[in-house]
């Protein structure tokens, strides 16, 4: 079973900023895989402030849209840039992205995956999660088995990040991202999720029964994954109760791993 982790907000990023920054104090080449979208924001800027050394270690994304230039602004190429490069001080040489440009789309995933391995393989994947459970960009009906390659967006994902951009008609439809079967060979899973609008995809993948329909339920097939969660994103779990006491009696509560 998952590491459930009930508490404020603040506190859990407090929690996810000290174990990352624990991992790679003490490996400091640590293979980072690490998501975008608005959940894990805060976790990059407390990583920053904490003055944790990421000069040696690696970071693979999870996805990419299709056909935005590298220097837009929602291309993740520019958000993992801003936010994981030049924030945490790693040397752009080892963060990867999968390319999302038309011109190689054909051998995208293949190439990622060959960097992926040859880094000796992803120590620790930081998750968000999708109001309808996808996990990278891995829409429902993902193959569990899926690898790294193009996938279409779900339209409740291009409304969702809609927000993102000037208008629904711009969010691209496409996208290339880490299929389940990558994510799940991350040797340990760290999914955050905060907020109400997160509680039903929460439960589903968490409580519900392993399906494709709902992909982050993949998790569940992980023997190490630490989720963590706001009072609202767990607010239809029916084990809350026992998830604070099993995470209470499990090193006192201080510790993810
Ligand atoms: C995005 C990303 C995911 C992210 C999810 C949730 O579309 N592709 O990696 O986890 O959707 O985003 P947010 O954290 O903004 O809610």
């Amino acid at each position: 079973m998952a590491d459930v982790v009930i508490l404020p907000q603040s506190e859990l990023v407090t929690l996810a900023a000290e174990y990352i920054g624990s991992l790679v104090h003490e490996k400091p080449e640590l293979v980072l895989g690490v998501a975008t979208g608005s959940t894990p924001l805060q976790l990059y800027q407390q990583l920053a402030r904490s003055g944790a050394d990421f000069s040696r270690a690696s970071a693979f994304a999870l996805d990419e849209y299709v056909g935005l230039p590298e220097s837009h602004p929602e291309s993740y190429t520019r958000v993992i840039d801003t936010q994981v490069t030049r924030q945490l001080g790693f040397q752009p040489e080892r963060v990867h992205v999968p390319s999302g440009n038309h011109a190689t789309l054909a051998t995208a995933g293949p190439e990622f995956e060959a960097k992926i391995r040859a880094a000796g393989g992803i120590d620790v994947q930081i998750l968000g999660i999708g109001t309808n459970g996808h996990v990278g960009f891995n829409e429902p009906g993902s193959s569990f088995a899926s690898r790294t390659r193009v996938q279409v967006l779900a339209e409740q994902t291009r409304i969702d990040n809609s927000r993102f951009f000037d208008s629904l008609e711009s969010v691209p439809r496409h996208c290339v991202t880490q299929g389940i079967g990558t994510i799940l060979e991350a040797r340990h899973l760290l999914l955050l999720a905060f907020g109400k609008q997160k509680a039903a995809a929460v439960r589903a993948a968490l409580e519900g029964p392993v399906s494709s329909l709902v992909p982050a339920s993949a998790i569940q097939l992980h023997p190490r994954v630490s989720v963590l969660l706001d009072e609202d994103a767990a607010s239809e779990l029916a084990m809350a109760e026992y998830y604070r006491y099993a995470w209470q009696n499990k090193f006192g509560g201080q510790v993810l791993g």
